[in-house]
């Protein structure tokens, strides 16, 4: 499309009604916070500017939106409306001219999909509206239509008579405005209203009033124009959120054995011909090869790379870990900064001890490693390619164990080396 496009996600409200003490847009949901979602799907819109909305908390906010280097935020000071908060992100546009795209950092599952078509609409109206029929309207705003279907205006929830109420098709609270349209209209608001706020909404039934119709568009699915209020809406949001991505994944050949059990954050890379077996956990970052088997119950934490044919089984955490083509890590295992080389058995009940209370340090296991059960090392340490440990080892911090050595006891002290040639022809010692 030719014409510029801003995108301006508010993000000032107080989100009281999650009780919580983080700011509402910074909720989690499957390895995002909810603006993130949000911010997401109209950056793949490839706006020419972004302006969020700030205010109660901003300091939170702004520091978890630094990385995005092409949005600005702007605090509207006291929040006193919608059409405030609007009206304050133009004046940070300056003279911007083309498709001004509203949306709200509460509302993470509006798709890029849904956006693009919703601009489109736009095309020969000063705004375009999205609606959706919604299961419980309680709260939302309602959109108003004559007999001849015609879309007249959005009244609020509290603004409406008891017929107006029966309506169950509500406004979302996205729009996408000609700015040429929107500048003039914002400086006419008054508030008011039940709440003495700035409405956006009365934007719109301003155009309407001069006889310039707006384009709607309804969802099919009325779950995208959720808005996260109270954390029974983000239980919700998250379901829903979770079932794009597990279809994402077996769209693409991922066998995921039970969907209802499966925890994939967003951002996760599977390959195909790969299991993912019952109550098992990814999170954002983690990337998986084709042909490897994960789970039941596995959880796999940030950092962590699974390469072609890798397998971690039952009980199993790795974090910030690679795990080698072919290697094995089946039954109550914890991984943690651990490098494991290729085709790997890491015996159950091992334990990488990562942490000194302080520091976190790094585990290398080589190639064909064999870790007999119940190994505990202590890091930093590293284990030869082809090396051995017995069954209940401790590997002392700071441990080296050379190629094809095999380590047993507490602490651990090299026994023999593995393909154990005549007795003189290698020295074998122990420490
Ligand atoms: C708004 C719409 C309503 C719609 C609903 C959909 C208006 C007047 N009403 O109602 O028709 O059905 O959204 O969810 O627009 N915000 C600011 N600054 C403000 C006020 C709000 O940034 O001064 C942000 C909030 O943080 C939130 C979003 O805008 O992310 C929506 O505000 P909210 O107060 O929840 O609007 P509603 O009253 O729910
Ligand atoms: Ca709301």
């Amino acid at each position: 499309m030719s014409r510029p496009l801003a995108v301006v996600c508010l993000a000032a409200g107080l989100g009281k009604r999650t009780k919580l003490s983080i700011p509402k847009v910074l909720l989690p949901l499957c390895g995002r916070t909810l603006v993130a979602c949000s911010l997401d799907a109209t950056d793949a819109l490839k706006p020419q500017r972004t302006i969020v909305v700030v205010h109660h908390q901003k300091e939170k906010v702004e520091k978890e939106l630094s990385a995005r280097k092409s949005l600005v935020c702007v605090d509207q000071g006291k929040p006193m409306g919608t059409g405030h908060a609007v009206k304050v992100a133009m004046a940070a546009l300056g003279d911007f001219d083309g498709d001004v795209l509203v949306t709200y950092g509460d509302c993470p599952l509006t798709t890029s999909e849904t956006l693009a078509t919703l601009r489109t609409l736009r095309e020969n109206a000063p705004c375009s509206v999205l609606t959706a029929f919604a299961d419980d309207p309680t709260g939302l705003g309602r959109i108003l239509r004559d007999d001849q279907d015609r879309f007249i205006g959005i009244r609020e929830h509290r603004d409406c008579t008891e017929a107006e109420l029966a309506n169950e098709e509500i406004n979302a609270g996205i729009y996408c405005f000609d700015s040429k349209a929107l500048r003039p209209a914002l400086e006419k608001l008054q508030p008011k209203n039940a709440q003495g706020e700035f409405y956006l909404t009365d934007v719109i039934a301003q155009f309407v009033a001069e006889g310039k119709e707006p384009a709607t568009m309804t969802l099919g699915d009325d779950r995208e124009a959720l808005g996260v209020n109270t954390l029974t809406d983000l239980a919700l949001a998250r379901s829903v959120m979770q079932e794009r991505i597990l279809v994402e994944h077996l769209n693409n050949g991922v066998l995921i054995v039970d969907p209802g059990t499966t925890f994939i954050d967003h951002g996760v890379e599977i390959g195909a011909d790969t299991r993912i077996l019952p109550c098992t956990v990814i999170g954002s970052g983690c990337k998986i090869g084709t042909h490897c088997e994960v789970g039941p119950f596995a959880h796999l934490r940030v950092g962590t790379v699974l390469e072609d044919g890798a397998e971690i089984g039952n009980f199993v955490e790795a974090k910030k870990s690679r795990i080698g083509a072919g290697s094995k890590a089946k039954h109550l295992t914890y991984l943690g900064d651990t490098v494991i080389g290729k085709q790997a058995n890491i015996g159950a009940g091992t334990i990488t001890a990562n942490y000194d209370g302080t520091h976190k340090h790094e585990t290398k296991i080589g190639d064909q490693c064999f870790v007999g059960s119940g190994t505990v090392i202590v890091a930093p340490s590293e284990l030869g390619a082809r090396s051995m440990t017995g069954a209940g080892a401790i590997v002392k911090r700071g441990s080296k164990i050379e190629a094809d050595e095999v380590w047993v006891g507490v602490p651990a002290r090299k026994l023999k080396r593995r393909d154990a040639k005549p007795a003189g022809s290698t020295r074998e010692e122990t420490r």
